[in-house]
């Protein structure tokens, strides 16, 4: 059906039913996490329905949700309703139906759970821009330090073991680089030590136990993970110890922030947020998840991105630029696909600040002022209707060219990726970065190996990577 065709159906409701009150939300509670799975209870559902746009209950439900009903957008059509801020309220829904403890950021309400009317939004979203800005010229040097010796181990490791885990290599350098690269301090020489990535991971745990299942027995998760918030004071000691770091390392950025007009210590909270859950906890999920997917690509494809990668080094003088990265049309359009394969962030929440109409590719419905809605971002990113007969297929070259038309549909950054961050909506203002950083992945890879295998498995919040061979390059400049 037409775009126009659409347009004038009848809006009518969205099908589905939320079953008992509670009840119902434990048993698909269930379903999600451990007899269905993530995306067979989505997918599931749409084929019962026979509908994209439909009423279901999600996870976590009592006690963490007051309330679990939601009305889910699950097709490419759809799904950027979430993106528009006149449409949809995005107040305090960053993690969904469930909020974590603010003792968990300092007493504050950080930037990801504001809408952008607060005004506090706008600040701390300037802040971080400015922040990006003023260290832009940092962000290539500081990741190549970091991941060329992280290749170094993957190497040592092979030769000792016949086997390098990356997830666990990438917890300690993105921590590391994250903290170079925007502040110019690292972790690992202030009082931190080594300790940051596991303060870290455990902080992040607390916010986002409700969202996860760890693969131990359901009668173990369920009372531990799912039904009640783990208490924050058992993480403050972890949570101090970042946040010294914090205040001492980004005395610039704080400087900012008071001229933005804001207090010093809730800009330390929103900064220790932005590394530490939005940019790591990111790094932690989207590094791995490019890696799988290049390595199942294979070694043709690896022979093209090597190809790509060093001509484009070589003509810029042996230098990774900024100029150079813009070149390489196939190693952007690997990264692009793969963060449309694997959104490193899965869920998205808005309130329907009126009554509105949704249009799917089939049909238009009605939604009422205060309704959730919700996307879980793979459906409509391996939407056939957009992407075709390949959709739930890793194709490199997808956006090369032409292809490139379909960037609209790559949602990763909470809006398309032809559109930009702003301080009126709620895109990631890291976009540009976390581009950049899977694109350098993939220069630091070509530019070392010809080509490389590696064992793909399943991690608790993305993929499981590790390194089971490497092909040193035989030619160009990391030759
Ligand atoms: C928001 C994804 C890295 C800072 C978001 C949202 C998504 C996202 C999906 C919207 C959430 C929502 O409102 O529903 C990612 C992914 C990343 C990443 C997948 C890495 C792989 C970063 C980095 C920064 C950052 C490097 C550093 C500044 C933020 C902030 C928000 C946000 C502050 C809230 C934006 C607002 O309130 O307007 N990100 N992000 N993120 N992200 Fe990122």
């Amino acid at each position: 059906m037409n775009q126009s065709a659409v347009g004038s159906l009848v809006p009518r409701q969205a099908p589905g039913s939320y079953g008992l009150p509670f009840v119902s939300a434990i048993r698909d509670r269930l379903d999600f996490y451990y007899f269905q799975g993530e995306a067979k209870y989505f997918e599931s559902r749409v084929e019962k329905h026979g509908s994209t746009v439909l009423r279901i209950n999600v996870p976590p439900g009592p006690f963490m949700a007051r309330d679990p009903r939601v009305v889910a957008v699950l097709d490419a059509k759809s799904f950027p309703v979430l993106f528009d801020v006149d449409k949809v309220e995005k107040k305090n829904l960053f993690t969904g139906t469930y909020m974590p403890s603010t003792s968990l950021t300092g007493g504050f309400r950080v930037c990801s759970y504001l809408d952008p009317s607060e005004p506090t939004h706008t600040k701390v979203k300037q802040l971080l821009f400015s922040l990006l800005a003023s260290r832009k010229d940092a962000f290539i040097p500081a990741f190549r330090s970091h991941f060329s010796s992280l290749l170094a181990t993957v190497e040592s490791q092979l030769v000792l073991g016949g086997k390098s885990n990356f997830n666990t290599l990438n917890d300690a350098t993105s921590f590391e680089f994250i903290g170079d690269a925007y502040f110019g301090v690292l972790p690992s020489a202030s009082d931190l030590g080594t300790t940051g990535p596991t303060k870290a991971a455990k902080w992040l745990i607390f916010q986002l136990h409700p969202l996860v299942t760890l693969g131990l027995p359901m009668i173990l998760e369920e009372p531990l993970l799912h039904t009640v918030h783990l208490p924050p004071i058992l993480v403050s000691g972890d949570y101090k110890a970042l946040y010294k770091y914090f205040y001492a390392a980004a005395t610039k950025a704080l400087d900012t922030a008071e001229g933005l007009g804001l207090k010093r210590d809730e800009a330390c909270h929103n900064l220790l947020f932005a590394t530490v859950f939005n940019s790591y906890g990111g790094l932690k999920v989207l590094l791995p998840g490019i890696l799988a997917r290049i390595a199942g690509a294979g070694e043709k494809f690896h022979q093209r991105l090597a190809a790509e990668v060093r001509t484009a080094v070589a003509d810029a003088g042996g230098k990774v630029t900024i100029e150079a990265l813009e070149k390489m049309e196939l190693t952007k359009s690997a990264v692009w696909e793969a963060l449309r394969l694997e959104p490193p962030v899965k869920f998205q929440y808005g309130r329907a600040k009126a009554d509105m109409n949704i249009e799917s590719h089939d049909a238009v419905f009605a939604v009422k002022k205060g309704e959730m809605l919700f996307g879980y971002q793979p459906c409509a990113t391996k939407d056939p209707r957009v992407f075709g007969s390949t959709a739930r297929e890793f194709v490199g070259d997808r956006f090369v060219g032409e292809g490139s038309k379909l960037l609209q549909y790559v949602y990763w950054s909470n809006g398309r990726e032809t559109e930009s961050p702003s301080v009126d909506n709620k895109q990631c203002p890291g976009k540009n970065l976390v581009v950049l950083v899977g694109r350098l992945l993939v220069v630091e890879l070509f530019l070392r190996y010809d080509t490389f295998t590696a064992d793909v498995g399943v991690d608790l919040l993305g993929t499981k990577v590790e390194f089971t061979g490497v092909t040193k390059a035989t030619s160009g400049p990391g030759a």
